[in-house]
């Protein structure tokens, strides 16, 4: 399952993320696209007190690519990871070898910072709520446009003072996400995730949805 895809229902399901890409650089137009379905996205009271910087420029990618490499050093002993061995083909192995990879060739690729405004007023939570939906656009639409992505949590393990200073963020702006983009190296393909049967309750916490509700299926 590669190239782009119209169908939503397709597009949600096959939004895997990606972490190898190619050399070919994202065109204006194509980002564009996802950072304007981004701006379709809901946001409490429509505030829309988000702003997305594109960080493309040699300097910008030096930076992104030191909060890459920091990140690594703090993901490494948290997830018992390691550089696999050429010859291994397990899940685990591939999973890895792609996550460093990234890693290693974050200074190569466009990514983009998600900003989010502070209100004193609204938690950190409820904040999050007016822009994570509006990443999630920028998702699908990029992988409606057969282009790949992965979130990062770069701005967390460490780097959110490098990508703070560089960009000049302002103190009442959060940083709440980056997403690198690139052309998919590899397909897009089926997300994995929990049959909805066990994370679906009815009217009661534990109170198991009747099989109409919680079918797999998507429309025909
Ligand atoms: C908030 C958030 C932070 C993430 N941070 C990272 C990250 O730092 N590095 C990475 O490789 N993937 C990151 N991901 C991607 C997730 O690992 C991925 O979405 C998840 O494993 C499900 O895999 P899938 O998207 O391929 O279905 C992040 C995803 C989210 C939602």
């Amino acid at each position: 399952m590669t190239g782009p895809a119209t169908d939503v229902w397709t597009v949600m399901s096959t939004a895997r993320t990606i972490r190898r890409f190619t050399d070919k650089p994202v065109d204006e137009a194509t980002l564009g696209r996802c950072l304007r379905a981004a701006t379709w996205a809901p946001s409490g009271a429509n505030a829309q007190e988000w702003r997305f910087v594109v960080l493309r420029s040699p300097e910008s990618r030096a930076v992104v690519a030191k909060a890459a490499e920091q990140a690594l050093r703090v993901i490494e002993p948290v997830y018992g990871m390691t550089r696999p061995d050429d010859h291994d083909d397990s899940r685990r192995a591939r999973t890895n070898r792609a996550t460093y990879e990234l890693h290693d060739r974050a200074g190569e690729f466009t990514s983009v910072l998600f900003t989010q405004k502070r209100f004193p007023t609204a938690s950190e939570l409820l904040l999050g709520g007016s822009i994570f939906p509006a990443m999630q656009n920028f998702l699908l639409a990029a992988r409606a446009q057969g282009l790949g992505a992965c979130m990062t949590s770069w701005a967390s393990y460490g780097g959110e003072p490098l990508l703070r200073e560089a960009v000049g963020v302002p103190d009442d702006w959060m940083l709440a996400g980056h997403v690198v983009v690139g052309w998919p190296q590899g397909n897009h393909g089926p997300v994995r995730r929990r049959p909805l049967a066990d994370v679906t309750y009815l009217d009661r916490w534990e109170e198991q949805a009747g099989p109409t509700l919680v079918t797999e299926a998507p429309p025909s």
